[in-house]
């Protein structure tokens, strides 16, 4: 019987999909023990690991059998992919079904920064709001002002689609230019020190890998605009956690949205006493049929594979 480990309670019914299967299902919503983990994999042939799971070596070599990998994400910085690879094993993520998702958080994080929301909000709760003032809450517009995107893929691009409504002037930088992007979305490439110094909004949706890791430390963030707005929702160690503290508590930078953090899901301490910050729990993909249809790609992968051979669209 085929044996497949799924480290995580997914919000989806996936029983009825593997039946047949010998199932290992972490059924709660914390992460699977390490321990548990590399016992389960010793006769695995299939894993669906989050994106907390450390896929390294030694957990690869304790799962001799294993034919599949298929991450709950569309990152896939935490499994050792060519060391996977090199032992024949395929590696899979969930790319497509979340980028719409992903976009509309990396907007919602922008425009509350923008507009203090989530300050205000604690404000009119603590029962601070005793009459409408010239002077409440004045925050930035979003209006034809410059957004700069870091990681122009497909969620970059979608998150540039949400932008095209408030008629923002959309720059980034990335490896490639995406020249059908640009015509589509009236988007403009430009060099890393461009986007950073001309920006209204710096926004990061890139993959962590060697070039992207702290891409964003003091010294970018002394190139930015006073007035700028930083939000990261693509990994956190694209950015020096403690150098985005010191700029937002020193006023280097107006504000911040973060939905991902370096040392995740450890939080520098600095940043819980700031104000011009919003911290998200790494909730990009969080809506419930995107989670679903994550599921279903996983899980389509996976049975395809085993049963018939056929190498997913989705392999990396
Ligand atoms: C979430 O961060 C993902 O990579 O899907
Ligand atoms: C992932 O979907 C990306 O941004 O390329």
């Amino acid at each position: 019987m085929r044996k497949v480990v799924i480290t995580q309670k997914l919000p989806y019914e996936l029983e009825d999909d593997f039946r047949g299967y010998q199932l290992v299902y972490n059924r709660e919503d914390r992460q699977m023990d390490r321990a548990d983990l590399l016992l389960s994999l010793r006769d695995a042939d299939a894993l669906i690991s989050m994106l907390s799971d450390k896929i390294d070596r030694e957990l690869i070599d304790a799962a001799p059998d294993l034919k599949i990998i298929n991450n709950y994400a569309v990152g896939y910085n935490n499994i050792d992919v060519d060391y996977a690879k090199g032992k024949g094993i395929l590696v899979c993520n969930t790319p497509h079904v979340l980028t719409e998702t992903t976009a509309e958080l990396a907007f919602a994080l922008m425009i509350s920064v923008a507009r203090r929301i989530v300050e205000a909000d604690k404000f009119t709760r603590m029962g601070n709001f005793v009459g409408w003032t010239p002077n409440l809450f004045l925050g930035t517009d979003l209006y034809r002002k410059r957004v700069g995107i870091y990681g122009f893929g497909r969620i970059g691009q979608a998150f540039a689609r949400c932008c095209r409504g408030f008629e923002m002037d959309i720059v980034y930088t990335g490896n490639t230019r995406k020249y059908e992007a640009e015509l589509n979305l009236g988007a403009r490439f430009v060099d890393f020190d461009e986007l950073v110094s001309s920006s209204d909004f710096i926004v990061v949706l890139a993959p962590l890998n060697e070039k992207t890791k702290h891409a964003f430390n003091l010294d970018t963030f002394k190139k930015m605009k006073k007035t700028a707005i930083f939000i990261n929702a693509g990994r956190g160690p694209i950015v020096k956690e403690s150098d985005l503290a010191y700029a937002l508590k020193n006023g280097i930078i107006r504000g911040a949205g973060l939905d991902v953090y370096e040392y995740e899901p450890e939080i520098s301490e600095e940043l819980f006493d700031l104000d011009n910050v919003i911290l998200l729990p790494h909730i990009g993909s969080a809506s419930e049929s995107t989670r679903e249809e994550m599921a279903k790609l996983c899980i389509n992968s996976v049975k395809n594979y085993l049963e018939k051979g056929i190498i997913p669209a989705n392999v990396i």
